[in-house]
């Protein structure tokens, strides 16, 4: 591609292709192999020693991930990305690049159900504290500051409870403290909220969703603004990364240190998945928001439904942050409300087009208790927390006719 500023739309067909090297292929080529052969010795040393780049293992660097990798930066807006074998390999692998044992961070408790368990038990295994604050309570984040707080981790659209943190105001907060603010922007896609115009330093997404936007491809990313410059007093550890890679530090300390020795290398098949996927990510994304106010104002207004929690609804406690936020819609999840966990499990059974299942952002409409599949080992207690209740069902809106998801949905609740 040329250096020509394209609209996103454009970057999402065109983005990260580099079909002059590719024999004119239009897509990107598989990779499929696990290493690269050199005709010399000195070849070889000199990728090893970082003098030319090159491909030498498929656990450091593939082609076919890298153009997935550049395609993703250009629309997110960064200055580079790794991609990792799952979202979770992405959320574990921006954090754990900054933090050590004895650090501290701040999350948000509004939260995907892993990304909760891995700070609250695993990070805490290896000395690093997380506290949890009301998403978007910005008072909260300030009192947790302490001199040992290295990060502040968000959704920008937290799973499942709905709730949007005003991104600028939490960088500032970030900011005047030197903590970088990490966005899991999984939800809306670069598509409705770029998190790095608002002052986010750090984006990673499970590409899993919209992204791929099939149900066919797991992974994740993590892509960085490079904006944040990591002080030596409180990141000495960033030091030699800042002499190496300059603005791209934060990222060789991702690559480098943690995604290379820990193998979260991601298959280059499932790279090419979400590449294809990625080309209609915004006509995708579209018919989505268009789908899923149309279903919300049915479910608003039918008897049987107790309540509908959509961050863009005036009644949503968000509706303040989405309006200033986003301007063409937050996202195309929504939870909704029955009398109780026996109904929600009768109008699971009663679908017939909607999938019950565990995942989101497929082109598909899918529904899920996650009261008694996804968190069903929590405690009552911490499901209280994240607002996990047993009347909850989520929807994941899907690109299908509107008429007959509705339709669906409109039989499904007359039988209970
Ligand atoms: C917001 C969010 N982040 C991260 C993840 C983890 O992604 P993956 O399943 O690709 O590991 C998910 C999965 O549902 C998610 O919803």
């Amino acid at each position: 591609m040329s250096d020509k500023k394209y609209k996103f739309d454009t970057l999402t067909v065109h983005g990260g292709l580099n079909p002059e090297s590719w024999y004119g292929s239009t897509l990107p080529p598989i990779f499929q192999t696990a290493s690269h052969r050199f005709s010399t010795a000195e070849q070889l040393s000199d990728v090893f020693a970082g003098k030319v780049r090159g491909f030498i293992y498929q656990r450091l660097r593939n082609p076919t991930n890298e153009a997935l990798e550049n395609r993703i930066t250009q629309l997110e807006g960064g200055v580079g990305a790794v991609v990792t074998s799952s979202g979770m390999a992405a959320v574990h692998n921006s954090l754990i690049a900054i933090l050590q044992s004895g650090d501290e961070m701040i999350s948000g408790n509004s939260l995907f159900m892993s990304t909760y368990l891995l700070f609250a038990n695993v990070f805490k295994k290896f000395g690093i504290k997380v506290n949890f604050v009301e998403s978007t309570a910005l008072e909260e984040y300030e009192k947790k500051i302490t001199p040992k707080t290295k990060a502040i981790f968000v959704e920008s659209v937290g799973n499942p409870k709905m709730d949007v943190p005003d991104i600028e105001k939490l960088a500032a907060i970030a900011h005047q403290n030197n903590i970088p603010l990490v966005v899991d922007n999984t939800m809306p896609t670069p598509y409705l909220l770029n998190p790095f115009k608002l002052g986010a330093d750090i984006v990673v997404h499970s590409t899993t969703k919209y992204l791929s936007g099939h149900g066919d491809a797991l992974g994740g990313i993590v892509v960085d603004s490079g904006n944040f410059d990591w002080p030596n007093e409180k990141y000495p550890d960033f030091e030699m990364f800042k002499e190496r890679a300059g603005e791209k530090a934060y990222l060789d300390k991702v690559w480098r240190e943690i995604h290379i020795n820990v193998g979260t290398s991601q298959s280059p098949f499932h790279s090419y998945l979400t590449m294809i996927g990625i080309d209609t990510l915004a006509v995708r994304m579209k018919r989505h928001i268009e789908n899923v106010e149309k279903l919300v104002e049915f479910m608003v207004n039918h008897r049987k439904v107790k309540w509908v929690n959509y961050p863009s609804l005036k009644e949503s406690p968000s509706y303040e942050t989405v309006k200033k936020q986003f301007s063409r819609g937050c996202c195309a999840l929504f939870t909704f409300g029955l009398s109780n966990q026996e109904e929600c499990f009768n109008f699971i059974r009663n679908l017939q087009l909607v999938y019950n299942l565990a995942n989101l952002g497929d082109c598909k409409t899918l529904v899920i208790h996650p009261y008694s599949s996804q968190y069903v080992s929590f405690d009552i207690a911490t499901r209280t927390k994240l607002s996990i209740t047993p009347d909850l069902i989520r929807v994941s809106v899907g690109i299908e006719a509107i008429e007959d998801i509705i339709a669906d949905f409109e039989q499904a609740l007359d039988k209970i």
